[in-house]
């Protein structure tokens, strides 16, 4: 794995020195990692921001599809200390790892001197970017597990899992359907997301505020139980081990299933006719309860300041930008990502633009983090196993539960050593 990402490092830099961008003089480059975009936002943030800056041109170096695979190039090159980016996006659950391993920037020496005021942030992301007192990046969009549903089949969304089951079961194969649920069940963290819904959904809980395995309680045998139910009942595509984010939105945009798990973030592409072709039998509501409510995890992107970046003010001025309230009006009206600079949910235009932003302001405040740890990928990669273990059915309920337990509590001592 590891010959793979240095592999994929090796090419991604000779192509990127390759494109490198035609230099004003004393102009500086900034180096910035991020995956290949499914809209054009992220390249009109680039264009306001050197519109604005003149000082700076921004060389983008594309960052592999799978955010797995971004993640382990990222710390293959950081963690030996290079400095190829300058700024690279990260994932929610990325903060605490990155800056315990020593790989980011702290960001509050920023801050004092900025424009950009953190209280308009929401809360919830400014946690999570906030590890032992200082912050270290800053949120961009967010994410929210919803539930998708087709309005030529279904009246009214079902409020339960076990409602949900049902209906699924029996509408799967009408108005040329083959799937009656779809989800991101691939062994990757996608899985660990979905898992997170239905043993929140049941009162579950992975690790207490302390940091202490909490993993096996009923909760979450409860929780699991039922996600195993929608696997054997909900009639989920045979392949369904292979689904990520893309696998789901292909088959729900091209008419193939009924409900459909995923972020808000596909609502633009669902919506244009040229990319789905439901655009006009769709809606979106929140996910079904479980014995303990509904549950949606807390999902979002955010962007770092490489500790050994040459040009940290240029990295600081790029990325407080892009997450800016200007940063994040394009990503919200382009890219119909969720913002998470709250004002933009009173903005007109951003309203215009995607009408169910409305019912999404609360529902990113009341969402689930997962655990916020340094070993949170180690702790992770148990679940990932553990629970396809389960899905599969090669592992019971509480064979998984033992092991995630077994395996999250070595992991932890194997740490705090
Ligand atoms: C989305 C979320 C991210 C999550 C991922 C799982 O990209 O924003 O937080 O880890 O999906 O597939």
């Amino acid at each position: 794995m590891k010959n793979i990402v240095c592999l994929i490092l090796a090419t991604v830099l000779l192509f990127s020195l390759c494109i490198a961008p035609a230099l004003a003089e004393d102009q500086i480059v900034i180096n910035l990692f991020y995956e290949h975009p499914s809209t054009d936002a992220l390249q009109r943030i680039i264009d306001a921001f050197e519109a604005k800056y003149p000082q700076y041109k921004v060389n983008w170096i594309e960052a592999p599809a799978s955010q797995d695979v971004s993640h382990d190039m990222l710390v293959t090159s950081l963690a030996a200390g290079e400095s190829i980016y300058d700024v690279f996006s990260c994932n929610v659950i990325w903060p605490a790892e990155f800056s315990q391993a020593g790989y980011c920037l702290a960001v509050d020496r920023f801050l004092d001197d900025s424009e950009l005021d953190l209280d308009n942030f929401s809360d919830g992301y400014i946690n999570a970017y906030t590890f032992q007192g200082k912050m270290w990046g800053l949120p961009w969009y967010g994410n929210v597990g919803i539930l998708y549903y087709r309005t030529d089949i279904i009246d009214t969304p079902p409020e339960t899992w076990d409602e949900l089951i049902e209906k699924a079961g029996e509408a799967a194969g009408k108005e040329g359907t083959s799937f009656g649920y779809v989800l991101q069940a691939a062994q990757y963290e996608g899985l660990v997301c979905n898992a997170l819904e239905f043993i929140s959904a049941y009162g579950g809980t992975i690790v207490d505020g302390d940091g202490n395995i909490t993993i096996n309680n009923d909760g979450v045998r409860a929780g699991l139980t039922e996600m195993k139910k929608l696997v054997d009942e909900a009639k989920v595509p045979e392949n369904y081990s292979s689904f990520m984010e893309n696998e789901c939105q292909v088959a729900f945009g091209n008419g193939d299933a009924v409900f459909m798990r995923t972020w808000p973030g596909y609502y633009a592409n669902a919506k244009n006719p040229e990319k789905s072709k439901i655009s006009d039998k769709f809606a979106v509501a929140k996910l079904p309860a479980g014995s303990a409510g509904s549950a949606s995890t807390l999902g979002g992107w955010g962007w770092m300041i490489n500790k050994n970046s040459e040009h940290p003010q240029a990295a600081w001025d790029f990325i407080s930008f892009v997450t800016g309230p200007e940063g994040q009006k394009i990503n919200a009206i382009v890219g119909g990502q969720l913002p998470t600079y709250m004002p933009l949910y009173d903005d007109e235009e951003v309203l215009a633009a995607n009408p169910h932003f409305a019912d999404m302001k609360n529902a990113i405040e009341a969402a689930c983090t997962r655990p916020v740890s340094p070993i949170y990928t180690a702790l992770s990669e148990s679940m990932q196993i553990n629970i396809s273990a389960l899905l599969a059915g090669q592992k019971s309920v509480d064979e998984a539960v033992l092991a995630m337990e077994a395996e999250m509590n070595e992991k932890l001592a194997e740490y705090n050593k």
